[in-house]
Formats: structure tokens, sequence, C-alpha cells
């Protein structure tokens, strides 16, 4: 047995083989739906155990950077993690992902978002972290001065509008430009799978605004559209609401806000959204407390005092939850620290 070890480039087809033999059996769309983790470029990342020439056990490592609401940080995601069934409880999963932590400390990244919550994540210290505010709105009718464009093939010209309306946003992934043009098809975006759609905002013919639409959800009083991400003017946003059902036949939007954008969630409520608190997908992982907290030190000062007041033992796991906010412990409100924000990690950025 071999590992664990990263791929080579020309290997990827076979680690994708393996992780839709477990996730995606019928379809075996796995390759196609996270071409950021399984790209010839981020081969080393595919943390693997090999049998005979063929890869067994296999942890995904997607490393990037995201502005949160303390500043930059450097983060992973882990996911597509898998053990083929006849090589199951021998450790492996364990002894792989142990390694792969390792090396992106090594990398100085401090937190680690795992797209699950079992028994294997949670030994590693990885809980539950981070609140987000789940608003279902139904748009009330409205005149709108915002005009709606639903895009299938999107222009140079719509992209570049959209990646500087994402590159102003307070809380946000970085995203290159090249991780957009993989990313957009490969999620249903546009071209649109399943209902998906790009959905662009102009005032006065500028583009102020984007949407990007998930699949709709058919419930029994009507369709539900589902915002994955937005960018750009509030106002033109909550507006575009009013139109963006008309034009869709649908009855309500849901939409994740972070709880610090104050102007949204006061949009929102002027018309009559109400947020219920939910926590991010998955789990997370502190990985780095030291790191954490002098990345952040400049900007939250408060957190800074406050990481010192605690003892040096203090159980990682619980600042983690604390740090991002967690669902239940907030008997402040806001709670005590302010959590830091981190962007949601679904939609685009989903592994
Ligand atoms: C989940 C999965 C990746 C685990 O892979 P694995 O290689 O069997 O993982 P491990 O052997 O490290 O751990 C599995 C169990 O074996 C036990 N174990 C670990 N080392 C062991 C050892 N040396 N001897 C015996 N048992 C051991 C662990 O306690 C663990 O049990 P628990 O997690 O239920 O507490 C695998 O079952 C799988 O592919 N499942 C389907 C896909 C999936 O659900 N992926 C996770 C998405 S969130």
């Amino acid at each position: 047995m071999e590992g664990p070890r990263g791929c080579r480039p020309d290997e990827v087809a076979a680690v994708v083989d393996l992780v839709n033999s477990v996730f995606s059996r019928e379809d075996r769309t796995m390759g196609r739906d996270f071409p950021t983790l399984f790209s010839p470029s981020n081969s080393a990342w595919l943390r693997t155990m090999w049998e005979d020439g063929r890869p067994i056990s296999h942890v995904g490592v997607w490393q990037g950077q995201i502005v949160s609401s303390a500043g930059p940080l450097r983060v992973a995601h882990l996911g597509a993690v898998c053990t083929a069934n006849e090589y199951r409880n021998r450790g492996l999963a364990t002894l792989i992902l142990n390694d792969a932590l390792e090396q992106l400390r090594a990398e100085e990244t401090s937190l680690v978002f795992i797209s699950g919550g079992r028994g294997l994540y949670l030994r590693l210290g990885a809980r539950p972290a981070g609140r987000i505010l789940r608003y279902t709105f139904v748009p009330p009718p409205a005149v709108s001065e915002v005009q709606l464009e639903l895009v299938d093939a999107l222009q140079d010209r719509d992209l570049d509008a959209m990646r500087w309306l994402h590159g102003g946003e307070p809380v946000r992934y970085v995203r290159n430009p090249s991780e957009w043009r993989a990313l957009l098809p490969a999620k249903g975006y546009a071209p649109a799978r399943q209902n998906r759609a790009v959905v662009l905002l102009r005032r006065h013919g500028q583009v102020v605004a984007y949407l990007l639409l998930g699949k709709p959800q058919i419930l029994a009083d009507g369709v539900r559209e589902v915002v994955d991400e937005f960018a750009g003017d509030r106002r033109a946003i909550v507006q575009g609401f009013s139109s963006l059902v008309s034009m869709r036949l649908a009855r309500a939007v849901e939409l994740t806000v972070q709880p610090g954008d104050a102007s949204l969630t006061e949009l929102l409520a002027e018309r009559g959204g109400a947020a219920t608190v939910i926590r991010h997908i998955g789990t997370t992982l502190l990985l780095d407390r030291d790191l954490l907290f002098r990345a952040v030190a400049r900007s939250r000062p408060d957190l800074a005092a406050w990481n010192a007041s605690q003892p040096t033992g203090a159980d990682p796991e619980q600042l983690g939850q604390l740090v991002l906010g967690v669902l239940g412990n907030a008997e402040a409100d806001p709670p005590r620290p302010v959590p830091i924000e981190v962007p949601r990690q679904g939609g685009m950025q989903y592994i």
C-alpha cells in the first residue's frame, strides 16, 4: 500500500473514477461538478492511498483565500472523502485526513471547512460553526427601476461586470478569472441546468448587481427561487426580487445573508422579510489558533484581547465555535465576541 500522497496530473482520472464509484455511481458527474478540485493543477491536493496501481482512499482538498469580516484568511475545503468498499474501517480515511491537515498547517491555513459532520471529522476537532441569516421572502409587487436579464451565454463584458461586483463584496471568496470560467458552467448556472440561472440587474443600462439562482424549489404553495450567490447594489437586488418572481412565475425567494450586511437586512425587513438564524453547512476546524488570531489582530483588536484572556489550553473546538459564532451559545445578542463572518460555503464554492 502506498500513501498518503498527492496525485500526479495524469492520475486525476483514476481518482475521479474512485470518487464517482462512491458518490455518483449512475451519472458519474463528480469530475464535471468539481472542476477546481479535480483539475490537473490541483492534483497534489488530491490526497490518496494506492494499492496495485489504483487509488483506494481519497480526501479532496481545495485551498484558497477568503475575505472574512476580519480581513483575508487562508482556508481550505475538504470534500469527496471516500474509501473503496473493501478497504473501509482500517483507518485509511483517518490517516489521509491527518496527513492532509499537517500539510495545510505547514501552508498557514487557519480554517478548514468540511462537507460533513461524521465521527471521522468530529474526532479531529471539527465542529458545526458559523452563523448566517436565511430569508424566505415573498416580494411585494413593485414597480422596479432595475431591469433583469437572464443570461445563458455569458459575454466577457458581463463576466467582467460580475467579477467587479463580487470583488466589492465585504465577505467573499477570492476567485480568479479561470475559476469563474470553470465554475459557472460546472455548477449549472451558465449555460443553465435544471432552471438555474445567472441574472444581471441593470440600472440605466449599467450592471449594478447579479444573482446566481440555484435549482428552484417546487412547493405546495408555489415555486421558490433560491439565490445561491449575489453581489452588488442591495437596493437593486431587493427591487429585482419583485420582477424576478413575476418573470419566473415564482412565489417566493430564498437567500442567505451575512449577519453583518446591515443594508440588505434592513431593506428586506422594510418589505416584510423575516430571517431565521442557521448555521453553515458541514463542520469547521480551527486548524491553527495562533495563526488565526495573528491574522485578525489588526482589524479585530477586541478578538485578540479576548483570545489573550482565554487559557492557553482553551479548547480549540469551542474557540472555533465562539470565533465564528454558533447557534445555541448566543446568550448575548449580538453574541460576544462578535463573530468573524466567513462567506457562505455552498453554491459556487461548494466542495
Ligand atoms: C466515511 C468513509 C470515507 C470512511 O473511510 P474509512 O477509510 O473506512 O475511515 P476510517 O477507517 O478511518 O474510519 C472508519 C471507522 O473505522 C474505525 N477505525 C479507524 N481506524 C481503525 C482501525 N485501525 N481499525 C479498526 N477500525 C478503525 C473508526 O473508528 C471509524 O469509525 P467511525 O468514524 O464511525 O467512528 C467511508 O466509509 C466511505 O467512503 N463512505 C462513503 C462516502 C462518505 O460517506 N464519505 C463521507 C462524506 S461526509
